[in-house]
């Protein structure tokens, strides 16, 4: 666990901000090879016919990457981009940082596969290393190692059911866990879930959604009632006693959906009270991102009983966790239960490295920081760009929530597609999420630096500015 001192940040209304001049993006210290393989053309036509019709892509014309450094990609042509969006939160020190890039290939080179019927030193070595980036005293020791968030997140759910002997599960609206059969049951918007799910004992609470109270409340006159009905869905909702409770520190999916501070304590002291296991899905808020603290939950002065990470925690491949404390993790050996792939050595190999980096580096200190001066730009273009309704998140973890009238809160959907298209031509990625898809999402990875963020930040301005242009 790392908890960064407040120190101030550089002001963003300096009259020596980048942002007040134009920039251009910084290019990136590295050479991609000339890419030589399938024209974009035929990729498309294989993946069409040969792929799952389920498999989709975000813009009009679909990009193609075949190359990527630390925060830059290229694509077929060798135009550079931006990442803004890391893969989805998912590489988080850098695409292909030569450190991991290293490692992995030693392992490589030297065993693969071996399953975890057989020891091998570097899942323990991880597992060390990752118990000891968790507070202090909260016995968050015992990790279970998947190839995925939705596995991580089963394991919780199984772990819950077995260590209460109850079945139901709460999670949030507006939340995000997984497109498992179990996961997807805990995901409550329609979009996200198939017909066919069954989703009997999953109820969902209300999030800390201030922005768009859910209850059209204002905080913090409110009293924090959203946090408060979690008390009633139970008594009402349940048979009186919960297996556990899940939530995202930070909403990532839903919209960058930051809660007022006492959200999750009050939550949490509820759950327990019915009987219940707390899961902080630390899947997209874990590893430094959001700045100020290693994980998303410290954030909030809680404690949970379990954790679940994937995404950041390997930098780019197939690799999740769920850490909890030896009397729950015991759960597991309630029957023979096993994961050909989980635990793996090269994941294994890929997940140390990546966490030595993000202590060496100080990668979550850069997160803080430059996180910190791209929320300072983007609060300032606040002002000028009535398209922003809200800016919100910590860190590297940041939103731009996007309404046609300030007042009423229209979403501004299709504008917030724009934008990201407006943006792809500039050279910069960006996601988009939310219930109404009208959130920015900017999610790059941690070795971002100041001048990538001015451009970012001058990217969305550019954007905004030229949609309001068209539709004045
Ligand atoms: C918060 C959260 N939990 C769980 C998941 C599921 O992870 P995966 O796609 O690796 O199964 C995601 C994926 O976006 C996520 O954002």
């Amino acid at each position: 666990m790392t908890t960064i001192d407040p120190r101030p940040l550089v002001p963003a209304h300096s009259p020596a901000a980048p942002a007040a001049r134009r920039v251009s993006l910084p290019m990136a210290n590295h050479r991609p090879r000339p890419y030589t393989g399938p024209s974009k053309a035929e990729v498309v036509a294989t993946r069409e016919q040969y792929l799952s019709p389920g498999l989709f892509h975000i813009y009009k014309e679909p990009l193609m990457i075949v190359e990527g450094n630390m925060q830059y990609l290229w694509d077929e042509t060798g135009k550079q981009y931006l990442d803004g969006f890391a893969g989805i939160v998912t590489v988080s020190v850098g695409h292909c940082h030569p450190r991991v890039v290293e490692r992995v290939q030693r392992q490589v080179e030297t065993l693969t596969h071996a399953t975890t019927i057989y020891l091998h030193p570097t899942i323990g070595e991880f597992g060390k290393l990752l118990a000891e980036h968790f507070p202090a005293g909260s016995g968050l020791t015992q990790s279970y190692f998947t190839n995925s968030g939705s596995e991580a997140n089963e394991v919780a759910f199984l772990s819950a059911r077995e260590f209460t002997g109850n079945v139901d599960i709460i999670s949030l609206r507006n939340g995000y866990h997984g497109g498992t059969s179990a996961t997807m049951g805990a995901v409550a918007h329609s979009s996200w879930k198939f017909k066919s799910n069954v989703s009997a004992n999953n109820k969902y609470a209300t999030p800390g959604y201030c922005y768009r109270c859910p209850l059209g409340l204002t905080y913090p006159s409110c009293g924090v009632k959203c946090a408060r009905d979690t008390e009633e869905l139970i008594r009402y909702e349940t048979s009186g006693q919960v297996a556990a409770f899940i939530g995202e520190p930070i909403q990532g999916v839903g919209g960058v959906v930051v809660p007022p501070p006492e959200y999750f304590k009050i939550v949490y002291d509820i759950v327990r009270k019915y009987g219940g296991l707390c899961i902080a899905d630390e899947v997209q808020t874990g590893f430094g991102r959001t700045g100020d603290h290693f994980w998303g939950f410290e954030n909030w002065g809680v404690t949970p009983d379990m954790v679940t990470m994937a995404k950041g925690i390997g930098n780019g491949i197939p690799l999740g966790a769920m850490t909890t404390r030896p009397d729950i993790a015991k759960m597991m050996k309630n029957r023979i239960h096993f994961n050909t792939f989980g635990g793996n050595p090269i994941s294994m190999a890929q997940g140390l490295a990546t966490l030595q980096v993000i202590d060496a580096e100080g990668i979550q200190r850069n997160a803080r920081e430059v996180g910190g001066y791209l929320k300072g730009l983007l609060m300032e273009l606040m002002e000028k760009q009535p398209l922003i309704g809200d800016v919100r998140g910590m860190g590297l973890m940041l939103g731009v929530e996007l309404v046609r009238d300030r007042q009423t809160k229209e979403p501004a959907s299709t504008e917030t597609a724009e934008v990201l298209e407006l943006a792809r031509e500039r050279g910069v990625l960006l996601g988009k999420g939310g219930l109404y898809g009208n959130v920015l999402r900017i999610k790059p990875p941690m070795c971002l630096t100041k001048e990538d963020a001015a451009y970012l930040a001058q990217t969305i301005d550019e954007a905004l500015t030229m949609i309001a242009a068209r539709t004045k």
